[in-house]
Parts: C-alpha cells; structure tokens; sequence
C-alpha cells in the first residue's frame, strides 16, 4: 500500500520542512506540535517557504492551495490513529522519543509505520520500546528539507524488508534521492560531516587560519556551498556537539570527540545563527562577521 496519510510529529525546522515536503508530494499530512502556539508558528513558516517559491513562480497559486489544503496542524497525538506513517522530528532526547513511541503505539493501528528523523540516537532502542520494532525505522532528513535533496532511509536488525522498500519508495516520492543505511550512530552523511566540521574547529583551535579562511579553503578550493564553520552555525554547536558526544560513546574513537573550543562555545550559548553568535556575529544576519574567539 503506498503512503498517503502522513503524520509528522513536531513543527521546528526539520518538522515543518518535512511536512511540506509530504504535502507538496500529494501525501495527506497532519502536523503536531505541543501548543497551539508551536503548530501556528510552524505552518507559517510552510506558508513563508510556498509563498516564496509562488513568487519565484515555481509553483501555481492554485497548487499552494492545494497543498495548504492537504497539511492541518494539531496537538492531540490521537489525530494520529489514521495514518500509513508517522515521521517524529521532535527534540534529540531519548527519554522524550520514548514515551512519545511507547504513546504513538497505543493510538495507532498495528500497521502505521513509525519513522524517526534522529541524526544520532539508536533507531533500535526506540523501536523497542513499541509493538512494532519491524515497521521502524530511521528517515532522516537535511536542512533545510525542502531544498537538501537526499534522504538517508535507516533499517534495523529487526526491520521488515517489505516495508523498508516501501519506505525508500515513500523517499523518492518525496523527490529526495535515497539512500540505504543500517543503525549505526551517524548514519552515513554525519559519520563523515562530524569529523570534518570537528577537525575544523580544532584547525581554528590551533591557530592553522581564522575562521575566514578556513571556510573561504573549502568553499572555493573544494566547491562545497559554506565552509564548515558557517555550516557549524547553521546546523547549531549544540546539536553538533551533542551529535558528537553520542557518536563519541558509541564508537569511542578520537574524530568523534567535541573539542574543548566547541564546549566552551555551546557552555556560553553561542550556538550559532539561530542564538545571534557562533564562529560568525550574525547582529547583521546579511553580513555575518567573524568572531574573536581567542
Ligand atoms: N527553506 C526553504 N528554501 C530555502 C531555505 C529554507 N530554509 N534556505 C534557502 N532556500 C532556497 C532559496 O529560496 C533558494 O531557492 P532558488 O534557488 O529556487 O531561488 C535556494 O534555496 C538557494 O538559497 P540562497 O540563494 O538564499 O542561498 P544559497 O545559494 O547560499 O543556498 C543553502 C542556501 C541551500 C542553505 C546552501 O548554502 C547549502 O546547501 N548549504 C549547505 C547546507 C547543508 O550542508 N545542509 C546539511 C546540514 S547537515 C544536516 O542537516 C544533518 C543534521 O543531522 C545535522
């Protein structure tokens, strides 16, 4: 059965991005957030992003109706108990998913596929703690979700291989190209990103070039769209440094470790674009200056 009725639980940046991605695919999408306050915050941030590609003319008025029509917010998990798949984006906390799962799997049917769009915890252990460890599995997503063009599908050892097809096929309706993982912390693209973006920080750390120049090194000498310390700020030191710690403790090995420079910035709230400061000063979000970190 393909997946038509999506349930997205959290509104945030990657919530709401997946939600109009689903709606924008055809899906029937209800999202949730904890207030009435959070849902409305998100679905303006959809109506921002359709405005905007309705302006640039790459998408009709008539099909943003469309799609503002097939996307509802809600706070009750109950309006849960009809949908082909529930993909949760809520905070990075494994005691918070559990509950949440250990509730989703009392409301749902036995045949709702659960999908979680973790960038670090254990799809397993969350899977274990429902009915359904063999509908469960990791989809994770990259910011921003409308416009990143990949999506990692993740399986577990106890994972039905039928509907892990029908999860990658749900992925390419999306428009994403997919890729296949197992449950390894990290997946693929943060097995690799972290310790690039880590190194980076202790290139910095050890005086090798300023922060401007490092990123102008990968920018224009690699092609990549930011350098990694303007990518730091965008995905957040906190969440940087909190993916780290968990992929440090489950692999134990040395280009997992969060530099000190890293700790001291997230202790002192600088956790990039969204706190107004990280390794850029961003009181001019148009023009970021660097900081003085030494
Ligand atoms: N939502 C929707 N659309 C957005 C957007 C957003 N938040 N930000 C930018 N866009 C769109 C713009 O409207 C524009 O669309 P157009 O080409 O149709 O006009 C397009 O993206 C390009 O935007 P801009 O011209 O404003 O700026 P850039 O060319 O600098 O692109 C970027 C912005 C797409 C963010 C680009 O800099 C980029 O690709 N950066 C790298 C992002 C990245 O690596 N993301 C992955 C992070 S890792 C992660 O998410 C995993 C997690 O687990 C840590």
């Amino acid at each position: 059965m393909p997946i038509e009725k999506v349930g997205v639980v959290g509104c945030g940046l990657m919530g709401s991005g997946i939600a109009q991605v689903a709606a924008q695919a055809g899906c029937q999408v209800i999202v949730r957030e904890v207030s009435q306050q959070l849902v409305d915050k998100g679905l303006q941030s959809i109506e921002k992003n359709l405005g905007r590609l309705v302006e640039k003319g790459t998408l009709s008025a008539a099909d943003r109706d469309q799609i503002r029509g097939r996307l509802r917010g809600t706070t009750s998990l109950e309006d849960f108990k009809d949908r082909d798949l529930v993909l949760e984006a809520i905070i990075e906390q494994l005691p918070a998913k559990k509950e949440l799962y250990g509730a989703l799997d009392k409301i749902c049917p036995p045949a709702t596929i659960f999908a979680s769009n973790t960038s670090s915890i254990s799809i397993t252990e969350m899977a274990v703690v429902t009915k359904r460890p063999e509908r469960f599995f990791g989809m994770h997503f990259f910011n921003p979700v409308p416009v990143m063009k990949l999506v990692e599908v993740i399986r577990t050892i106890a994972s039905d291989p039928k509907v892990f097809d029908e999860m990658v096929a749900f992925g390419a309706k999306l428009g994403k190209t997919v890729v296949r993982t197992t449950d390894r912390t990290g997946f693929i693209v943060n097995r690799l990103l972290v310790p690039y973006l880590l190194d980076a920080v202790r290139a910095l750390e050890e005086g090798v070039a300023s922060i401007e120049d490092i990123d102008n090194s990968m920018k224009l000498g690699c092609g990549h769209p930011m350098g990694p310390l303007t990518l730091l700020d965008f995905v957040g030191l906190d969440t940087t440094h909190y993916i780290a710690n968990i992929m440090f403790d489950e692999f134990k090995e040395k280009r997992f470790a969060s530099p000190p420079l890293l700790k001291r910035m997230v202790l002192a709230g600088w956790n990039g674009r969204k706190s107004g400061r990280g390794f850029y000063d961003y009181a001019d979000p148009a023009k970021p200056k660097p900081m003085q970190l030494s």
